[in-house]
């Protein structure tokens, strides 16, 4: 295969330095024994960036990003850099890679792997067997909306705000996408907003539902207010097959949805954004799990999300689906050994770092591959 790809590391802060670690050392394994070169570079994001060039990212970083085929995210943010002012926080490195690159589509897949159904704090017949995925609109809505700020008012108060803002064609792109990935799925799509209380909800919602009628008549397409859908998705989670939703809901949503997988340290995500004329399509991919600063450090983080968000990498920016899919695997037969990190230990498993958890996937890719 060529050696042309261009990959962009950038760990971060906190566990995304030790969990990207791992992900290196499936990429030297890939090196080795699939015959694949990657070019690869890191760069500083976050907190990590602020200390060294007093920014969340770097011009230089966002031009390295922009000529990547794909950029492997970590994590940023962490309490030392709380107190900085809010021009200058670590979470500034992603949501400048996402509204710079135009990545708007932000796909969250949960998945239960069998081996982990002890593992999520709900009954193993709720999510057994669980599949879907979450397409969150990731470089608009109330996240980038103006006006924002804090206002001081005649009588002396303050104000907060930020605003919720849609515009037709921010809703259709990442409606199509979802729209599209139902299509490869079960056919099923629930969006997702507030209907009832917001008028950019209830324009999501006229939206989606006259792109379904141009377009996606084939697809079944269902709405759900934001506020019943989580509630939905701890009850039943299984009902759904595709979620498109807002980008502050996603967050939520994906969070809640994490933990039907047993752990945040589980989920990996793609960012993606439309295919440009030349055929090049910027994407980002990166676990949904943060910084996690109260476990940095300790050797205790879960390197699963970080490295099925590698495997989503190959697949959708590099069209390796067989090897993304022998990562997968790789992953699920070491969890099926019963080898845990702390996050998703059950009865009858054994505790292990994220190195060893790094170690025993390369051993597994060893025997896959064989
Ligand atoms: C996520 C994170 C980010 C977000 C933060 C770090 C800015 O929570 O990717 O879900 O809110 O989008
Ligand atoms: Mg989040």
């Amino acid at each position: 295969m060529a050696a042309n790809k261009r990959l962009l590391i950038l760990p971060g802060d906190g566990i995304g330095p030790e969990v990207m670690r791992e992900v290196r050392r499936i990429i030297d394994w890939m090196d080795r024994r699939r015959m694949v070169t990657f070019d690869v570079s890191d760069d500083l994001v976050g907190g990590a960036a602020i200390d060294a060039r007093k920014t969340p990212i770097a011009d230089s970083t966002m031009q390295a990003a922009k000529d990547a085929d794909a950029i492997l995210f970590g994590s940023v943010g962490g309490p030392k850099w709380d107190t900085l002012g809010f021009d200058l926080r670590p979470e500034l490195a992603i949501l400048r890679l996402r509204k710079e690159l135009d990545i708007f589509a932000n796909l969250r897949p949960a998945i239960v792997f069998d081996p982990l159904v002890n593992a999520s704090t709900l009954k193993a017949d709720v999510i057994k067997g669980l599949d879907l995925m979450i397409v969150r609109e990731s470089t608009g809505g109330i996240y980038f909306g103006e006006p924002r700020g804090v206002e001081t008012l005649p009588d002396g108060q303050k104000r907060g705000f930020d605003t919720e803002t849609y515009t037709t064609n921010e809703i259709e792109r990442v409606a199509r996408v979802a729209f599209e990935l139902a299509r490869k799925r079960q056919n099923r799509l629930c969006s997702v907003e507030k209907a009832n209380v917001m008028q950019s909800g209830l324009f999501w919602r006229q939206t989606v539902t006259a792109l379904r009628e141009r377009e996606f008549p084939d697809v079944e397409l269902s709405h759900m207010y934001a506020d019943n859908c989580a509630m939905q998705l701890v009850r039943a989670p299984k009902q759904f097959d595709v979620i498109v939703t807002s980008n502050i809901f996603g967050d939520l949503l994906s969070d809640l949805a994490s933990m039907l997988t047993g752990s945040l340290g589980m989920l990996p995500s793609a960012t993606m954004g439309a295919v440009q004329a030349s055929g090049k399509r910027h994407a980002l991919y990166e676990p949904i799990h943060g910084s996690a600063p109260d476990i940095a450090g300790k050797g205790i983080a879960n390197p699963l999300a970080q490295i099925l968000s590698f495997a989503m990498l190959l697949r959708f920016s590099f069209s390796m689906d067989e090897d993304a899919a022998l990562i997968e695997k790789a992953c699920v037969n070491v969890l099926g050994t019963g080898l845990r990190t702390a996050d998703i230990m059950g009865p009858g498993t054994a505790r292990i770092s994220t190195n060893v958890m790094g170690e025993a996937i390369v051993r597994e890719l060893d025997k896959l591959a064989a």
